[in-house]
C-alpha cells in the first residue's frame, strides 16, 4: 500500500482514539452466536422461527438497492429461520436516514443493525455507547487476517472494532457520455482546466458539461475539486490541521470549485443523484462527479456496458489517488434480537455475502481475499487503484471528518450555494476548522 495512503489511515486512526466513556453495554459484548459454518456462520441454531431482524440503510433505489437485495439473498440462504425486514430510509448519501437512525437511538428504538460509514461517521454512536464493540466476532471470524490493515485502523477506537466493513467505495470518478466524448473528439480531461475548455465547446452546442444533483453531491464534487486543486498530501492536511483552510491555494481551489457552477444544470437542487447520472445517460450532460456506486446504477439498473453507455476517470486532477469510503454495519445496544443480528454481521463479513453485494453495488469488497475475476472492468481497476494509490478519505461520506465539522462544513457550502461568495465561502471553512 502506498505510504500516503497508510500516513491518511494512521491519522485518522489517532484522531479516532479520542478517550471516551462506552456506557454499560446491557446485552454483553462477549456472547457470541453458535454459529459454525466458515464461510458466514451458517444456520444460527438459537434463532426461533419467528426469529426477525430489522436492517436499517438508505439503498433504496437504482444503483442502491442492488447490492443489499443481493446480500439479503445470500442470508436468506444461509439463515433461513431470521426473517430479513427491509428497513431503509430513502435518501442518497443516508440524508434522511442519519435523522431518522439518531431519534430512533435516542428513543432506544434501535434497528436490529444499521448502516453507517466506517471511520470518523461511527464515533458519535460509540461515545454514546450506541454501538458494540465487534471485536469477539472478528476473533471468532478471523476477519482481521483478511481485512486490510488500514481499513481495520479506521473502523478500530479504543481497541475496539464497531462495524463489519462490506465493502470500500471510490469517491473521485468522473463518469463521462462515450458518445459525446467520441463526437467532439474529446478524452475524459484530466485537469480542471481542461475540463474548462472542453466545457465551452459543449455549453455552445446545448450540452450541460457537468451535471450535478441535490446539495450532498454538491458537497462530494466540493470535496473532489479540493483534492485535486490542492493535492492528495495537502487534501488529507486538511483533516489532521497540518494544511491551513486559509492558504491562497485553497481561495485558487475555490474559486475553480465556484467557476465549475457556470457549467452545470440549473435544477441541480432538485435532482437525485440518479438524476444527475440519467443526464449523462441520455446525454444531455457529457459528466458527472459521483461516487462509484453510480457504476452499479449505470451497469446494473440501467444495463449499460461499459465504454459504450458509460465511461470514467478519476476526477480532474486525481489520478494515483483513490479516495475511499467504507460502507459498514453495526450491532446496536440493545439490538431486538441479539443473536439475528450477529448471524447478518457475519453473512455481512463473508467472502460470500461481499462478493454477492459488490459485483451489484459497484464497489470492491473490503475483505482483500475475494475473486477478482467475477468482478467487471471497472471495479477490476477499482481494486487495482486500491492496491497501489495514494489514499484520501472522502469528507461527504463520513471519513474525513466527524460529523461535527462536516455539519459546519455543509453550512458554509448552502450558503455559498446562494451567494456564490467565495470568500464567505472560505471564512466560513476557516472557522468550521478552527472549532475542531
Ligand atoms: C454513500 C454510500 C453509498 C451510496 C451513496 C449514495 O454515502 O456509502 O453506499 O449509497 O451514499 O446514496
Amino acid at each position: 500500500m502506498h505510504l500516503e495512503k497508510n500516513k491518511t489511515l494512521k491519522a485518522l486512526a489517532i484522531a479516532a482514539t479520542i478517550p471516551f466513556v462506552l456506557t454499560a453495554c446491557a446485552s454483553g459484548s462477549t456472547d457470541t452466536s453458535s454459529d459454525s459454518d466458515s464461510s458466514s456462520g451458517g444456520s444460527d441454531s438459537s434463532s426461533s422461527d419467528t426469529a426477525q431482524i430489522e436492517v436499517f440503510s438508505w439503498w433504496t433505489g437504482g444503483g442502491e438497492e442492488a447490492g443489499l437485495n443481493a446480500l439479503v439473498e445470500v442470508f436468506n440462504s444461509e439463515y433461513p429461520d431470521i426473517e430479513f425486514e427491509n428497513g431503509a430510509v430513502a435518501g442518497g448519501a443516508g440524508t434522511n436516514a442519519r435523522a431518522v437512525l439518531a431519534t430512533r437511538l435516542e428513543a432506544n428504538d434501535p434497528p436490529a443493525s444499521f448502516q453507517g460509514h466506517a471511520g470518523l461517521e461511527l464515533l458519535d454512536y460509540i461515545q454514546a455507547g450506541q454501538i458494540e464493540d465487534l471485536s469477539f466476532l472478528y476473533e471468532e471470524m478471523g476477519w482481521s487476517d483478511v481485512m486490510p490493515q488500514e481499513l481495520l485502523d479506521l473502523i478500530t477506537v479504543d481497541g475496539g472494532i464497531y462495524s463489519v466493513p462490506v465493502n470500500i467505495h471510490r469517491a473521485n470518478v468522473m463518469w463521462g457520455n462515450p458518445e459525446i466524448l467520441d463526437e467532439y473528439n474529446l478524452d475524459m480531461p484530466a485537469t480542471w482546466d481542461e475540463f474548462f475548455e472542453t466545457a465551452e465547446v459543449l455549453q455552445a452546442d446545448g450540452i450541460i458539461p457537468l451535471s450535478l444533483g441535490e446539495q450532498w453531491t454538491q458537497l462530494h464534487l466540493f470535496e473532489t475539486v479540493l483534492l485535486g486543486e490542492l493535492g492528495t498530501d495537502a487534501y488529507n492536511g486538511l483533516w489532521d490541521g497540518s494544511t491551513s483552510w486559509d492558504s491562497a491555494e485553497m481561495t485558487s481551489a475555490l474559486e475553480t470549485f465556484n467557476r465549475i457552477y457556470d457549467y452545470t444544470n440549473s435544477d441541480a437542487a432538485s435532482l437525485a443523484w440518479q438524476d444527475a447520472s440519467q443526464l449523462v445517460i441520455s446525454g444531455d450532460a457529457a459528466f458527472n462527479i459521483m461516487g462509484d456506486w453510480a457504476e452499479g446504477y449505470f451497469r446494473v439498473d440501467n444495463e449499460l456496458v461499459e465504454q459504450e453507455g458509460y465511461t470514467w476517470a478519476p476526477s480532474p486532477g486525481t489520478a494515483g489517488t483513490f479516495q475511499f469510503l467504507s460502507d459498514s454495519f453495526t450491532l446496536p445496544v440493545g439490538a431486538p434480537d441479539r443473536d439475528s443480528t450477529i448471524a447478518w454481521l457475519k453473512v455481512a463479513g463473508s467472502a460470500a455475502g461481499q462478493d454477492a453485494f459488490n459485483v451489484q453495488k459497484g464497489s470492491i469488497p473490503a475483505r482483500s481475499d475475494a475473486d477478482q475475476s467475477i468482478y467487471p472492468p471497472y471495479l477490476q481497476e477499482a481494486m487495482d487503484d486500491w492496491a497501489s494509490n495514494a489514499g484520501a478519505p472522502s469528507l461527504t461520506h463520513g471519513t474525513a471528518a466527524s460529523n461535527g465539522w462536516k455539519a459546519e462544513i455543509e453550512t458554509s457550502l448552502g450558503l455559498f450555494l446562494g451567494t456564490r461568495d467565495v470568500a464567505a465561502l472560505q471564512d466560513g471553512l476557516v472557522a468550521a476548522a478552527a472549532a475542531q
